[in-house]
Parts: C-alpha cells; structure tokens; sequence
C-alpha cells in the first residue's frame, strides 16, 4: 500500500507456482472474468509497474487525497499528540510512507513503531527508512496480512497502541469487507486502542471523476497494466488496443469504480481459458467509497470503533479520523 499501496504479496507468505505466478493472482483473475459482470480484485494493480503508477498518480495535480491528508497530518499534530498522549505503539496497517509516517511519529512521541505487510519487501524498506529518520526509536516490522487478526511483537504488548491506516484505503473495500478489517484490527490491538485512519469525502462528481481520470493518462495506465499483468503472468492474449479506461461515479453507493472497457468485441485466453468481452462491456477493477461525516462514523461504529475526534483540509476534501476502541454494550 506504499505511499498507501494496497496489500500485496512479498515471497514469505505468497504461493507461487512452478512459473513462480502467484496461485491467488491465477484463481482471482480466472474466477472474476467467468463472473458476468467481470471484475478483478484491485489488489492486483500493485505489481512492480503499478506501484509505481500509484506513487505517480499521488503527484497529479487532479488527485487531491494524498495532498489534503498530508496537510491534516502537518497541520494537527499539536491536536493529535494531546489527545493519543506519548508512549504509545504505532502499529500501521500497510508499510509506512515516507512522507505521512513521518509526520506522526514526529508529533506524538511514541515508544516504539510497528509496520505490518503482507510484502516482506516493502515491510523491510519501509521500516529501514524509518528507523534512520528515528535513531531512537524501536521499530518491529511484522511481515503479515492484516486483514485478519495479527500477533504484535512481545515487545510492544504492555504499551497502549494506536493504529494508523492513511490514504483513505478502507475506500477500496466494499462496507461489508469494510467492517470485517475494522474488527480484526481491533482484535489486533485491542480493546482501549486508539486508531487514526483517512477518509475521502464526497464532493462535486467533476473533482471525484477527474481525479481517477486525469489529463495526462497515468491513472489509464494504472488500470490498463492490470490487462498488461494478466497478459505477461498468465499468458493471456487480451488486446490491449482495445480496451479503454473509463472512471464512474455511482451516486447510490457513493463510490467512484475504475472500468477497462471494450471498444469492440474481443476473444481472448487466459490461462488457456477463452473468454469473450462484448463491445462496450467491461471488466469492473476498483472501488474507491467516498464518505460523509455521517457515514464514515457508522461505518467505524460497526467496526467497534468509537470515532473521538476529526479533522480535515483547508478545502474539506479530506477527513482524518481518531477513534477508539470501546468495550462493546449490547443494551442501553
Ligand atoms: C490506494 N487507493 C486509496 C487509491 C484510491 O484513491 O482509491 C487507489 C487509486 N486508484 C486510482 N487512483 C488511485
């Protein structure tokens, strides 16, 4: 995730094939264009080419999130150290950025500094970046899949932890997968937790669309390389030159999807399997949810996260959210 990539799949945990394909890549590719309508994990855009599309398309002038949360972060960091208070643990769900990471351990004085990701490759860069940053300060990196209940270090058991999850990726999941993530990190740090974690908010369709299809085309070939990867790791034949990209804003479910669209009728074989994608069908390849004030607090209330605080940018783009985890009860 990681300028916020998206979890991804490092040598310890992956099961690679005798091609060295990762299997759950073949099963979730295979499996999402027998599905009608097609669609594939988005998970499966961070390959190496797509994570750095990603850390591109955080630098366009269209896609505001990682600006407008990075100015929350620089701006509240008086706010954030007085109410989460020194000595906790921060436990980041996806290795740390270089630049959001930072920002909060300068501001909260914490005890110690544990990344969890599913890719031992990022988890190790990441956390070698950041313990040069802080000379002092512990850093336990956890090579893990945080989707589901994660064993934290012995080091960091007594200290009180604090979780964070910027980049607004609990937009990527749809609410039911949502509230499941929001639980096992509840599990995984907790009950009295803390967690800050980022939000895109709903606004004007115009802002919301240009930003996941910008002018220059780099989110275009963020999705495309998704056809690319399918092409290159599991001998496909999808023409490229006929599919497009196409971003769409679903009111009802207040998300943006990320499309590859067929301009005309194509066959193809992926894995030896044929497969047909008719003219103006498509294969359906993110979800990215935007939030109200509202809905982001039901969402961390069925988590079992009580929101305490929130703050966001200057142009109100942006929520960055402090919530804790209370003991549940069940009757008034
Ligand atoms: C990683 N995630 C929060 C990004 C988003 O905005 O949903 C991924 C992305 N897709 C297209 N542009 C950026």
């Amino acid at each position: 995730m990681s300028a916020r990539r998206a979890p991804q799949r490092g040598l310890a945990l992956v099961d690679l094939d005798e091609q060295g394909v990762d299997r759950a890549f073949r099963a979730d590719v295979l499996e999402g264009l027998r599905q009608e309508p097609k669609a594939i994990p988005a998970r499966w855009f961070y390959d190496e080419r797509g994570s750095q599309l990603f850390e591109d398309i955080t630098r366009l002038p269209e896609y505001y999130p990682t600006r407008a949360e990075t100015e929350i972060l620089q701006a509240q960091g008086a706010d954030f150290a007085a109410l989460v208070g020194p000595g906790r643990a921060v436990v980041e769900f996806g290795s740390g950025s270089s630049v959001k990471t930072p920002l909060l351990l300068q501001a909260i004085a914490p005890a110690a500094y544990v990344p969890l990701d599913i890719s031992g490759d990022f988890l190790r860069e990441s956390a070698a970046e950041l313990a040069a940053k802080f000379p002092g300060l512990p850093v336990y990196p956890v090579e893990a899949d945080f989707m589901r209940r994660v064993a934290l270090p012995p080091e960091v058991e007594a200290a009180p932890k604090l979780g964070f999850f910027p980049g607004s990726t609990i937009g990527n999941m749809v609410p039911f997968t949502a509230v499941d993530l929001l639980r096992e990190m509840r599990a995984t740090l907790g009950e009295g937790s803390q967690l800050l974690i980022g939000f895109d908010l709903v606004k004007d369709t115009e802002v919301l669309l240009a930003a996941y299809d910008d002018a220059a085309g780099v989110t275009a070939a963020f999705n495309l390389n998704l056809a690319e990867r399918i092409n290159r790791e599991l001998d496909g034949t999808i023409p490229l030159d006929a599919l497009r990209h196409e971003a769409r804003w679903d009111e009802k479910l207040a998300r943006i999807e990320m499309h590859l669209v067929a301009s005309r009728t194509i066959t193809f074989e992926v894995d030896g399997e044929p497969f047909v994608l008719a003219e103006g069908e498509s294969i359906h390849t993110e979800n990215s949810h935007k939030f109200t004030r509202r809905s982001l607090a039901t969402l961390l209330l069925s988590g079992g996260w009580t929101p305490l605080d929130r703050w966001t940018d200057g142009a109100g783009q942006f929520a960055v959210v402090l919530a804790e985890a209370t003991r549940p009860r069940r009757a008034p």
